[in-house]
């Protein structure tokens, strides 16, 4: 996507190391940080440089090419697996990626490790890059079909957290039927959900859709229910780091506020995700679905820029009270109009999923 008019994915390989966009210095400055080892992968990983499910999927899949660089004999390169996959444990695409990734080199020969990687780590970026482009398109005739029903008015969408195209390697999976509207002459606005502690919404995806020229209004928090109450919100799109194969959605904390909401108010509350998203070994994600829990400072802190310029973070928390920060909650495949993926739209039953992707099947 554009970034100042020039065109970037989020993660690609320049030389012999992984760049990434450090998405830690956003929205105050564009930053670009080349990572040269598992450890530098694994740290960005987990300090969030890169974020998001499907980059941090992306970024596990390069991140074995350098373990297939850096590791001697296969057990090595099990443990540097290893030390990515434990980095984050709530998007799925990270573990997908790693495994793929060993399965591959396995297939092929521990000698024919590092070029077999190295192409296998350009296919899953790509893969997810041309994943989130037909997301756009099916997710394109829902946001055409509410068009169709308020003729010269704009239709409002509720998106939260960030699953833009920062979130992935491009086009993003909520956004990327947000970007395909906005293109085909739509009239939209984007109601962007703060989300707090780390405020993805605020910082990422408002920056996102202001270099795109998109018309966006942050809002804090706890404003949709009460837009919703008010005819203001026509349609809520959301990402997913992991969903069951019954339609379970483990996404970013509060999602599962916004679908009570939008279930009390007649909302569409619509779930955007590429195939590698899905966990097929898991029905009952409010069970089975393992949430991050991340340093209570993320919530007892926030980070923003000064009138000068400097970016500084303050306390806002008086220093008696603890803090605690859930990162990712689930949403019961009940209150979930449709998943859109890249294979279409298909309501969150276990028998729609499982009809889109024959897969499954074997893995249960
Ligand atoms: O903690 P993050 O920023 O990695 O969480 C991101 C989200 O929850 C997104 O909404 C999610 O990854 C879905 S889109 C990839």
């Amino acid at each position: 996507m554009l970034v100042s008019g020039t065109p970037y994915r989020t993660i690609w390989l320049h030389e012999e190391s992984v760049r990434i966009i450090d998405q830690r210095r956003l929205p105050w400055s564009f930053e670009v940080v080349d990572l040269h080892t598992v450890a530098e992968v694994a740290e960005a990983i987990r300090d969030m440089a890169v974020r998001g499910a499907g980059l941090i999927g992306a970024t596990a899949g390069y991140g074995m090419w350098l373990a297939a660089r850096e590791a001697s004999t296969p057990e090595e390169l099990r443990t540097l697996a290893e030390s990515l996959i434990c980095t984050r444990p709530t998007a799925v695409n990270l573990s997908w990626a790693v495994h793929r990734q060993l399965e591959a080199i396995q297939e092929t020969g521990f000698g024919d490790r590092v070029a077999n990687a190295r192409l296998t780590a350009e296919a899953i970026a790509d893969e997810d890059a041309a994943a989130c482009a037909a997301i756009g398109r099916h997710g394109l005739e829902i946001i055409r079909d509410i068009a169709s029903r308020k003729p010269g008015q704009v239709v409002n969408i509720l998106t939260h957290c960030n699953a833009g195209w920062l979130a992935f390697v491009d086009h993003g999976s909520a956004t990327a039927p947000i970007y395909a509207a906005h293109a085909a002459g739509i009239p939209i606005h984007v109601w962007v959900d703060e989300t707090r502690p780390r405020n993805q919404g605020a910082r990422l995806t408002a920056w996102e859709l202001a270099q795109q020229g998109v018309p966006h209004t942050v809002i804090a928090d706890n404003t949709g229910g009460h837009l919703m109450q008010h005819g203001q919100v026509d349609l809520v799109i959301t990402g997913a780091d992991r969903v069951t194969r019954s339609g379970d959605v483990a996404n970013k904390i509060g999602t599962y506020l916004k679908a009570l909401a939008a279930t009390d108010n007649g909302v569409p509350f619509y779930v955007a995700l590429p195939s590698s998203t899905f966990d097929w070994t898991l029905r009952n994600g409010v069970k089975g679905i393992p949430i991050e829990q991340r340093g209570a400072e993320e919530v007892a802190q926030m980070e923003g820029v000064t009138a000068s310029g400097s970016v500084e973070t303050v306390r806002i928390l008086s220093p008696g009270s603890p803090a605690a920060n859930y990162a990712f909650d689930v949403t019961p495949a009940r209150l979930v109009t449709g998943l859109i993926t890249e294979r279409g739209v298909c309501p969150a039953t276990e028998e729609a999923i499982c009809s889109l992707h024959p897969q499954a099947s074997s893995a249960i």
